[in-house]
């Protein structure tokens, strides 16, 4: 069943405060809705636990999908070189020419070392093991004692790398193992139209973290599917935040989250004023130490809140924000590409992320994020951060380029571990989702079911 669900919040919906900002014109893709239901029924508990599940997924799912491998400004130059893994593959990635990007099986064809450890800058890729070498299209350049090798000298086109297919989008590199996918194109749906206005090839990265999750990254993704988790784990947020009137909204495989900023949550109580609110908001998004003015007379908290934040930002990326609604400037747009792609659009909350296996281990995953802003494409491209690894225990506070988010990730991931080990002791063989603001969770596992032909 696929018919738009009835059930709302009663509070103001998304539309409606759109309707009442003031300032710029709003772009049409944000003004869309496309609601959906997917029906009450629980979710199977052992999709999230069993090891014969995840490899049913790195069977059918990993080894077909396109998926998000590394971004272009993780390889600006050429011959600089990332490392992908997914499951027991391991993808090489490197700019091979200034702009051609190739990905490849990192294995030497001699006997299957692996080429690269990580990211690195090199003109060619030589074998630890006995030195064999590559050249960055992947062709073979040499090997010692190539006298002793005939079957080589006689086919040494055979002895190149094997190519892994490669696509780009935004400035995102996609992989794919299955030579018979269709392109990349057709799985971003909605992406390329709702995203003309937020191009995320003109975005630079002021932060990049990777972490180890103690959950499966099924479960893990789902707390970013929804907001009806902020309640009780951001509860900080309700004071400027809505929460459970978010617009949902569903297309064929993305899906998105529309969370309006500076309006009052519904699980406040009816006295909180804008003015209340206006403070609440201004002191989490300014940066610290910084005077808050009192809102003033007859303004919205919105329409304040998205002015500072055009000029806060704006200076900051070299661009003038002032023809940007309010809505890009202030308010949460997370889409989803499935199976793990998470873009945000805006402008002041450009998160990336995704979420993968971890090896054979059904009971962790791995998190990378990184934050975008935006540059002007007139001007040279700022450096993006490099990559920073953060221990499962560490907070995301050590990063303070993430800013708000920071506080956020921790509060997600501090029911990570607790979640995994709850669902092993439910005692009840699934796991029960609300029909409208997790329907997000539903799409995802019906679009995974089709992939693993359940
Ligand atoms: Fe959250």
């Amino acid at each position: 069943m696929t018919l738009p669900s009835s059930a709302r919040s009663t509070m103001t919906p998304v539309s409606e405060v759109l309707d009442a900002d003031g300032g710029p014109a709003i772009p049409p893709v944000l003004r869309e809705e496309s609601p959906r239901s997917f029906g009450t029924d629980d979710l199977n508990v052992d999709r999230y636990l069993s090891r014969e599940f995840l490899e049913l997924e790195y069977n059918k799912l990993w080894s077909r999908v396109w998926q998000w491998a590394c971004t272009e400004d993780d390889i600006p130059n050429v011959g600089d070189h990332t490392v992908y893994e997914i499951g027991d593959r391991s993808v090489l990635l490197v700019r091979s020419e200034p702009d051609r990007i190739q990905a490849f099986y990192n294995s030497c064809q001699h006997r299957g070392r692996l080429l690269a450890d990580g990211p690195g800058q090199a003109a060619s890729f030589v074998c630890q093991f006995h030195a064999w070498t590559y050249n960055l299209d992947g062709s073979l350049k040499s090997l010692p004692c190539e006298w002793d090798f005939p079957q080589v000298e006689a086919d040494r086109a055979r002895f190149g790398l094997r190519q892994v297919r490669a696509e780009r989008y935004g400035g995102f590199v996609f992989i794919n193992f299955d030579d018979r996918a269709a392109p990349l194109a057709d799985s971003l749906d909605v992406i390329p139209e709702h995203f003309k206005h937020f191009p995320l090839e003109h975005r630079f990265a002021v932060a990049n973290v990777s972490k180890i999750l103690p959950i499966n990254w099924k479960a893990g993704m789902e707390a970013f599917l929804e907001s009806y988790h902020v309640v009780a784990t951001h509860m900080q947020a309700l004071e400027f935040t809505g929460d459970a009137n978010t617009q949902y909204d569903i297309w064929d495989t993305v899906s998105r989250l529309y969370t309006v900023t500076g309006v009052p949550s519904p699980h406040l109580s009816q006295d909180y004023t804008e003015a209340d609110i206006f403070e609440a908001a201004a002191a989490a998004f300014a940066p610290p130490g910084a005077e808050i003015p009192p809102l003033p007379e007859g303004a919205t908290a919105r329409g304040v809140l998205a002015a500072m934040t055009r000029q806060m930002i704006g200076p900051m990326v070299g661009l003038d924000l002032g023809g940007r609604s309010d809505t890009e400037v202030l308010d949460s747009i997370e889409y989803f590409v499935f199976p793990n792609w998470f873009p945000w659009a805006g402008i002041a909350q450009g998160l990336q992320y995704r979420f993968r296996p971890n090896g054979m281990d059904p009971d962790s995953c791995i998190f990378d994020v990184k934050l975008l802003l935006p540059f002007n494409p007139d001007g040279p491209r700022p450096p993006s951060a490099p990559l920073r690894t953060l221990a499962t225990e560490e907070s995301f506070t050590l990063v303070p380029e993430l800013g708000l988010f920071g506080q956020i990730f921790d509060q997600d991931f501090s029911n990570m571990a607790a979640i995994q080990k709850g669902m092993k002791t439910h005692g009840k063989p699934g796991v029960t989702l609300a029909e409208y603001q997790e329907a997000r969770i539903r799409h995802f596992h019906q679009l995974l079911d089709k992939w693993l032909e359940l």
